[in-house]
């Protein structure tokens, strides 16, 4: 049975007072909730606040990237170490904005995954496919491309899969629940076929993720969790897709 993991990825979003305002409201809303990992994902500035304001909580704390470099002459970057410092347990790599703004390839998210498990952290690999990949029927080539290259040399142990179709991501157009679990079973054969028994490897789904559709996502039986981003922007809607979450 995997454990149902939904994850905050604030993007480019919350100064650290704003930081402070939502992890103090958001932690009596959940302050009952066991069956259900939390993990919030905030800027790299507001991860020693988060980490201290989370420190009596269950919540983990997660960074949104990081160097595949231990660390060295490479301004504006920062290492996993400096990540666990700050209070991380995972990372987030592979996500779409990064290879779609900051020239990510599958080569450099494989050696960032290698460096993160290496020290310790835990990953959040985000893999997905744009809508023309989709409407032209590449999209499980598309997935294989990325698992295979973001993957290779790399056991599960610590890796959360996040499936987030690029065409999802914002736009407030969710993948139909079907065509979600769909893929999930997809990306979980693949592990299968490719990384030995993947039956314990959680696969979450982001695209447009918010209270009204969590319920009907975590029915499907492929469907693990949820990387949520602008609805985890407000307390009580990021704490009302948690309580949707229960498998
Ligand atoms: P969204 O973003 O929930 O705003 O669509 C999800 C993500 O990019 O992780």
């Amino acid at each position: 049975m995997r454990r149902p993991y939904i994850a905050a990825n604030w993007k480019m979003m919350k100064n650290l007072a704003e930081t402070e305002e939502f992890i103090n409201s958001f932690i009596p809303l959940v302050a009952g909730i066991s069956d259900v990992d939390i993990l919030i994902a905030p800027p790299f500035t507001s991860l020693s606040i988060a980490s201290h304001l989370l420190l009596p909580t269950n919540i983990k704390l997660g960074a949104q990237n990081m160097h595949y470099e231990e660390n060295g002459a490479y301004t504006g970057e920062i290492s996993a170490d400096m990540l666990l410092f700050a209070g991380c347990s995972t990372v987030i790599i592979g996500h779409s904005e990064r290879r779609q703004y900051f020239n990510e390839t599958d080569e450099i998210v494989n050696k960032k995954i290698k460096t993160a498990k290496k020290k310790g952290l835990e990953v959040i690999l985000c893999v997905g496919e744009s809508l023309e990949e989709r409407e032209s029927g590449r999209t499980f080539g598309v997935l294989d491309k990325q698992l295979a290259g973001s993957l290779k040399d790399i056991s599960m142990d610590g890796v959360t899969v996040a499936y987030e179709p690029i065409w999802a991501i914002g736009t407030g157009r969710t993948a139909t629940p079907e065509i979600a679990n769909e893929t999930h079973g997809y990306i979980r054969e693949w592990l299968n076929k490719n990384k030995g028994n993947a039956g314990s490897v959680r696969i979450q789904y982001g695209g447009s993720v918010k209270p009204e559709n969590i319920s009907e996502l975590m029915a499907q039986s492929e469907i693990d969790g949820a990387l949520v981003g602008g609805a985890s922007l407000k307390p009580e809607s990021f704490a009302n897709i948690i309580k949707g979450a229960k498998k």
